[in-house]
């Protein structure tokens, strides 16, 4: 009996953290910078956390999955492969964009190692415009 309870427990519990990553990967036909940007969407929110509550140390490592994530969307690209909602057609200017933007990214994580907030916060104020720059001319 106790046997019995164990493995449904168990069983319950797997199911469950295989629902959470199933969603997390999204569907078969979603788009991959969809996926991506609900990754820097909960890196984000997690850096204005540890922005407001001054803990440089919290900051990196969710913008690891966005990495991993945006390796996806640069195969979508190449194999042309990515629609984008608005603008489709100007790849390029989105691709320049996408870049500059990782870059950002990377000053703000270095930022964090050094624990120097004051360049944490200047880059999050870019990093901000730069969302809203990109969905202007690309989603919204
Ligand atoms: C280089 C361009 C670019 C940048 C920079 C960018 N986004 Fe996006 N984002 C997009 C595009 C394009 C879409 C629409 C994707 C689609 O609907 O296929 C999108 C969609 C989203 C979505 C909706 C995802 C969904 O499931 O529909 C969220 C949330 C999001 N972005 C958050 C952010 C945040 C937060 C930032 C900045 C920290 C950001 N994005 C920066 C291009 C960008």
């Amino acid at each position: 009996m106790r046997i019995f309870i164990l493995s449904v427990i168990v069983s319950v519990v797997l199911q469950t953290t295989a629902g959470y990553t199933e969603e997390a990967k999204a569907g078969e036909n979603e788009s991959p910078i969809k996926v991506e940007m609900r990754l820097l969407n909960a890196a984000f929110i997690n850096l204005i956390n540890a922005l407001v509550l001054n803990n440089p140390k919290a900051i990196e490592e969710p913008f690891h999955e966005v990495h991993k994530a945006k390796a996806n969307t640069e195969k979508a690209i190449k194999k042309g492969g990515l629609k984008l909602p608005k603008n489709s057609d100007k790849m390029k200017q989105f691709i320049e964009m996408d870049e500059r933007f990782h870059k950002e990214m990377e000053a703000l994580i270095v930022a964090s190692r050094k624990g120097d907030m004051k360049k944490v916060q200047d880059m999050t104020h870019k990093l901000l415009d730069g969302c809203v720059q990109c969905h202007t001319m690309f989603r919204n």
